[in-house]
């Protein structure tokens, strides 16, 4: 591996794209602490963990990585580990944490390729802990991501669910008649910036998160000859629900997701439709049928005579 540029002060270093955390960096690091919060702790951690699957020699890069609180995970596992992040305060914290355990790179993970440091196809996975949804656009990221991968290399993405946490716009609600914690949506197709008030007091500082629905995240991978192979919806290690009624608390808690888990991996050579199909349309079920359409298209991304990765956007040969 190419040895790290000696990273400036972050007080002389600007963050490396607008949707950085830099002006959070402190408080973010006091609420999240060395160790992890609870949520990275019980759960979010525990779910990238089983989705990456690292192997000791491998070499994982965490995109969007904060203050390093994957960092150590990793490391004990056996494998290597690269952290970028746009927010040099951040990655100034994650080495005083975690001296040792890796790599820390100042860059935007919509530049990967511009980051001294990085290769091409050198990483067996990458992974977005709770990050993907702060940065946009998303398609340079997930181009970015493959561009960073080996071939057949695996990206591991932890979200709050976008089905059923929407920013601003869904929250839990209390039915009287039948007794139940409910959660409400009110929106979920459009892709939308949400402004996020953190820092609680007169010192609030604004970030801002991108809700995105679910087929945004599937397609985009897909595009970039990234296909998913496995998804897990994981609830909260405790209700949030601001009702007194413990067993419908905990029920919503069990049923209803926090996190959004998916894994994709990179194809191993690009589909090449003219040197399968000989360029003629494969025979296949009639797409026009929307249903049968919808089905076709999540399962034609495995038949090679049917679909070709492109850069940004889905070919079909037929
Ligand atoms: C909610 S924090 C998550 C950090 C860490 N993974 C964790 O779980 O504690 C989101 C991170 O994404 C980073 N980020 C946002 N846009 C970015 C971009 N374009 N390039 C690199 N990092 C970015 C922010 O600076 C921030 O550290």
């Amino acid at each position: 591996m190419p040895t790290d540029r000696r990273p400036r002060s972050p007080a002389t270093q600007r963050p490396a794209a607008s949707t950085s955390w830099d002006p959070l960096a402190h408080w973010y690091n006091g609420w999240v602490g060395e160790g992890g919060s609870e949520h990275h702790r019980l759960v979010a951690i525990p779910t990238v963990m089983r989705l990456l699957e690292v192997r000791p020699g491998e070499q994982v890069l965490d995109i969007g990585a904060g203050q390093g609180v994957l960092a150590p995970y990793i490391t004990r596992a056996g494998a290597g580990y690269a952290g970028v992040d746009a927010s040099p305060r951040l990655l100034d914290l994650a080495r005083k944490h975690h001296a040792g355990a890796g790599r820390f790179m100042v860059g935007d993970a919509r530049k990967l390729a511009s980051i001294a440091g990085l290769r091409a196809a050198s990483f067996d996975a990458a992974v977005f802990l709770l990050s993907l949804q702060d940065m946009d656009p998303l398609e340079p990221v997930l181009e970015s991501v493959a561009w960073a991968l080996k071939p057949g290399g695996r990206v591991v993405i932890l979200l709050t669910h976008p089905a059923f946490r929407v920013p601003r716009q869904s929250g839990w609600g209390w039915d009287e008649g039948r007794k139940l914690v409910y959660r409400r949506v009110d929106r979920y197709l459009t892709p939308l910036p949400v402004p996020m008030k953190l820092m609680p007091g007169k010192e609030a500082k604004t970030t801002r998160s991108f809700h995105r629905p679910i087929g945004e995240y599937v397609n985009g991978l897909a595009a970039r000859g990234l296909l998913i192979d496995r998804m897990d919806e994981v609830p909260g290690h405790k209700a949030t629900a601001a009702v007194s009624n413990t067993r419908a608390e905990n029920t919503s808690r069990k049923e209803i997701p926090l996190f959004l888990g998916l894994r994709a991996r990179k194809l191993k050579e690009p589909l090449d439709q003219e040197r399968s199909s000989g360029g003629r349309p494969a025979p296949g079920p009639d797409r026009s049928h929307a249903a049968g359409g919808a089905t076709r298209r999540c399962f034609s991304a495995v038949d090679p005579g049917r679909y070709t990765p492109g850069r940004g956007r889905r070919r079909w040969s037929g």
